[in-house]
């Protein structure tokens, strides 16, 4: 093929392609999937076509989210990143992503050459310490780094902004810099602390920058706008340490202070390479060093600053070759919304695997990937509607009818077609090209329409020559039926080479019953030569029901309404992180963040759209405000009506099957009981405390803070760390629950 037409023209050489690295704290998920399945059929494409590509990543272990995770857990660092690593492993490998390596960040190799960058930034007169003023929790004794304050955007003025970017405006920054900081842990206000940091003088390398970015004739339009765009408004240094407790490699010669994590996150490209290397007989520098090599990071258009400014200020620095193209793409939307957690759209790829087959994800993103970077809509009617009506009736019964109907009439037996119905021929071969060029430019969307419009031309065929009538009629009959099955049958061949780069799962099994389970791997020999004996035909793929994500949003539910989502004696679930990396998740002391109010239930009525819950009207003392709960299996209207309980009033909000929960209620729970706390004589308005423990509520707090508090039952009172729930009447009570049960 002619390799010209690839979107990055690779010459000869090594290509080494990447994809972001994950977070090793959190499972991968949909929106993960975008870039990893983009990437991966990118990779597939290119070694078919005879590219000579490998595909590496690793985990991203360092920072402060792991740090906090640990030390509330009660673990070493090690042992999260470790579970996740055989996670993250299994999860790509079900959805068919393979990458010649996928190391990890938390590695000697990866430790060596972070000082090394360093070294060299310190050598080139790039590195210089300064004392700053940071955001310091005195609440949580540590400084708050980047996403562990949040405020509004200094910038854009976006609300609830993490400290060191924003994602509307996609401005970096330092947590100093936002407005009405909060400590994300906690909820009280940060007070501002000194201490001495690590820079690395990014401005001095703003017209190097700006000369590689316009030259580069690969990076996107949309992408170079905006990062010459930033570049025109003045870069600023970029701090490159923290101070501890802080997960990650130490800076050579201080005791207390660490490397940030986006400084050897990027550099774990480099140890992953040397990672396969060390295996394949060669060497990270043929990859990172000289002329002869290409590189290409495929990343989510949210990291776009660390990969266009950052990370090639590194490379520059330290004598390293600079990517080729940076290959940006959206955000994965959900039925049009940002994945969440209240509408059930939050799924983990292997929650997602267990609903579908994971190769029809790949199929759906393949349909709607451009080179752009417009974000991507799972749409799940969509999704039943394409992989039905264009996968199975027009894709794959095509390649079945052809294979079983060959199988049983001509006894698997494909004739020489070479010279037969040209005209057919070319016409195919016209739009296989085409798919050819879709894929090396990116366009997966368009390469996947045209392997459409190739089975639609196949279908054609058939329906217009008539083998089924040809057969009966014997003779001259049926050896044309013969000849034009001969024919779909090396079309048949030619799709299970253009579809394999995205269902290569399909494409082999196709591959088998065509007898070429090894040639069908490559983009070459894309002709009407095939001749000889297939092998017997089988149904691959067939309709499939409407993904449901009901089971997903009941879950959602129970944990948002205190029905047990666990089974009795199971410990509570660790929840992995969110799209939003929810730093709330990591809370241990942040009882006093919560606005714990008695409440009285006026109302309860049955939820229209949901068999387990309750709709509540309850008085907040002259405030009424509607509840959704789970608690049909444990009380009935009547009981409840009338009755006193304890409410979270800044819980988050979130809407239960189309009716927005406005607070949270408290109950134990020992896995075989579920009981409100009851206040007592306390009136609806009264607040709810335990003694000793001050601070302002927060504006809102999420399930995860309340889970995190780990809230229980002794002696039938409500406790937490060992003292009474109290209003200041008396104490909370919870009777008729086991000793240790949960509350929440
Ligand atoms: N650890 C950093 C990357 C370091 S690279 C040296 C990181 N990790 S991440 O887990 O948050 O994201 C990994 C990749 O997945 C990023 O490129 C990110 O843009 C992408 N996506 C994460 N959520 C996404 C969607 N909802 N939609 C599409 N891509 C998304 O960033
Ligand atoms: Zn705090």
């Amino acid at each position: 093929m002619n390799l010209k037409k690839l979107f990055i023209p690779l010459k000869e050489g090594k290509v080494l392609v990447t994809s972001a690295l994950p977070y090793a704290n959190g499972s991968i998920h949909l929106g993960h999937l975008v870039e990893y399945i983009q990437t991966d059929i990118y990779v597939r494409f290119l070694k078919s076509s005879g590219v000579d590509a490998i595909y590496c990543c690793a985990d991203d272990t360092h920072g402060t989210p792991i740090d906090i995770k640990a030390s509330q857990l009660n673990i070493r660092p090690e042992e999260i990143i470790k579970k996740y690593h055989e996670e993250h492993i299994s999860d790509f490998s079900r959805f068919l992503i393979h990458f010649d390596s996928y190391y990890t960040t938390n590695s000697e190799d990866n430790q060596k050459l972070s000082v090394l960058f360093f070294n060299k930034a310190k050598e080139a007169g790039l590195i210089y310490t300064k004392e700053i003023e940071l955001a310091y929790c005195e609440h949580c004794r540590r400084f708050l780094p980047d996403r562990y304050v949040k405020g509004r955007c200094p910038v854009c003025g976006a609300e609830d902004q993490y400290g060191d970017v924003c994602e509307k405006c996609h401005s970096t920054y330092t947590p100093k810099d936002l407005i009405d900081p909060y400590c994300v842990i906690c909820g009280n206000t940060p007070v501002m602390k000194k201490s001495r940091h690590y820079f690395f003088r990014l401005s001095a390398l703003s017209e190097k920058l700006r000369e590689w970015i316009s030259s580069n004739e690969f990076i996107q339009k949309e992408v170079k706008n905006h990062v010459l765009g930033w570049i025109e408004k003045g870069l600023e240094d970029w701090c490159i340490s923290r101070d501890e407790p802080y997960f990650g490699f130490k800076i050579p010669g201080e005791d207390h202070k660490y490397f940030y994590v986006w400084l050897d996150a990027p550099i774990g490209y480099i140890s992953s390479t040397l990672n396969y290397c060390r295996s394949h007989n060669c060497s990270f520098e043929d990859y990172w060093k000289g002329g002869s090599s290409s590189i290409i990071h495929f990343i989510g258009k949210d990291i776009m600053y660390f990969h266009l400014l950052f990370w090639p200020a590194m490379l520059m620095t330290a004598g390293f070759n600079l990517p080729k193209s940076v290959v940006v793409h959206g955000f994965l939307t959900v039925n049009k919304e940002k994945m969440s957690k209240s509408r059930g759209t939050f799924l983990t790829a292997k929650e997602f695997s267990s609903l579908v087959s994971p190769e029809l994800l790949r199929f759906y993103y393949a349909a709607n990937l451009t080179s752009g970077i417009d974000d991507i809509d799972l749409d799940l009617k969509d999704f039943t509607a394409r992989v039905n009506n264009e996968l199975v009736s027009n894709l794959a019964n095509f390649c079945y009818r052809v294979l079983s109907f060959t199988s049983k009439n001509f006894e698997g037996v494909v004739l020489d077609t070479k010279d037969y119905n040209k005209e057919f021929q070319k016409s195919v071969l016209g739009v296989a090209g085409e798919v050819v060029d879709k894929y090396a430019s990116l366009e997966f969307r368009q390469a996947v329409q045209g392997i459409l419009r190739l089975s639609s031309m196949g279908n054609q065929l058939l329906q217009e020559s008539e083998p089924w009538k040809g057969i009966k009629r014997g003779g001259e009959g049926r050896k044309k039926a013969h000849l034009d099955m001969s024919l779909a049958v090396n079309l048949v061949r030619i799709l299970s080479k253009l579809i394999y780069p995205v269902m290569p799962g399909f494409s082999l099994k196709l591959g088998g019953q065509l007898a070429m389970a090894n040639d069908v791997k490559l983009m070459s020999g894309i002709d009407f030569s095939f001749s000889g004996k297939i092998n017997n035909a089988e149904v691959i793929y067939e309709k499939i029901e409407e993904v449901k994500l009901m089971e997903h949003i009941e879950r959602n539910e129970k944990e948002q309404t205190g029905e047990p989502a666990k089974k009795p004696g199971e410990k509570l679930k660790e929840k992995p992180d969110d799209e939003e990396h929810s730093a709330g998740s990591v809370s241990g002391e942040g009882f006093s963040s919560l606005n714990l109010v008695v409440a009285r239930i006026d109302e309860a009525g049955d939820h229209p759209n949901a068999d387990r819950l309750y709709v509540l009207d309850i008085d907040l003392g002259g405030e009424t405000r509607r509840l959704v709960a789970g608690l049909k299996k444990y009380y009935s209207k009547e009981e409840l009506k009338g009755r006193k309980i304890v409410v979270v009033e800044n819980m988050k909000r979130a809407v239960l099957r189309g009716i927005e929960s406005q607070g949270m209620l408290l109950a134990g729970d020992d896995g075989d009981n579920v009981i409100l706390l009851n206040p007592g004589d306390a009136q609806p308005g009264e607040r709810v405390f335990v003694e000793g423990v001050e601070g302002e509520p927060a504006e809102e707090v999420t399930i995860d803070l309340i889970l995190g508090l780990k809230m229980s039952v002794r002696g039938g009172v409500a406790e937490w760390k060992g003292k009474p729930l109290r209003t200041a009447g008396g104490v909370v009570k919870a009777e008729g629950l086991k000793d240790g049960a949960l509350i929440r």
